[in-house]
């Protein structure tokens, strides 16, 4: 396991008790280059280190991450004051290319949560005073329901505690192995 993998999981148990910690921020940009950022929710690690987050193909993080794959996260844990940047490759996979990891995430959600994806069209205009009506089945899974994997490619590491603070740079060398390099932060 990567000396970083390691310590994020060290992150992970330490605040283990906010719910906040399981939050973080995915950046990409469209096709003119404009970053956008918003929060997502952690849904866990794969063996191959990628990220896993749950989304809707209908929104814009889908369409521009179909057409520029990189991505980056950052990740604060306030407890343990420290800041992961995580460089990424996003790979987007629906039920119709892997239904049984796509089923896996779906079945785990609450029926709160199935019900975000059963609103409508994310994004577009809302009529006062009318209630959100679900459309479709909790038990099937929504054709625009997506898993995100986020193949982590190099990682900025930033603990605040400590005077002074650490700062260290993990990436792959030629034969991918991850080496490791303290900085100044
Ligand atoms: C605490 C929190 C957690 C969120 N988790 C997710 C998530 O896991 N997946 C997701 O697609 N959107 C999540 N959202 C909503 C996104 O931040 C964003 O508003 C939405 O996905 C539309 O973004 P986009 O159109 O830029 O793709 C979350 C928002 C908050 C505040």
């Amino acid at each position: 396991m990567p000396q970083w993998r390691q310590g994020l999981t060290k992150s992970l148990h330490q605040t283990r008790s906010m719910p906040e910690s399981r939050y973080f921020q995915l950046a990409t940009v469209d096709g003119s280059g404009t970053p956008f950022c918003r929060t997502v929710v952690f849904r866990g690690m794969t063996d191959e280190n990628q990220l896993v987050v749950i989304s809707d193909t209908r929104t814009e993080k889908y369409s521009q991450l179909e057409k520029n794959a990189q991505a980056q996260v950052c990740w604060y844990f306030s407890k343990s004051r420290e800041q992961y940047r995580f460089s990424c490759l996003a790979t987007i996979i629906t039920a119709s290319q892997d239904i049984n990891l796509v089923k896996q995430h779906w079945n785990k959600l609450s029926d709160a949560g199935k019900k975000q994806f059963l609103w409508g069209e994310p994004g577009t205009p809302r009529n006062d005073g009318t209630a959100l009506q679900i459309e479709g089945d909790f038990d099937e899974v929504p054709p625009h329901f997506c898993v995100i994997l986020l193949a982590i490619e190099s990682v900025d590491y930033l603990n605040l505690r400590g005077n002074p603070q650490s700062r260290e740079w993990h990436q792959k060398d030629a034969n991918g192995n991850w080496v490791s390099q303290a900085l100044i932060p």
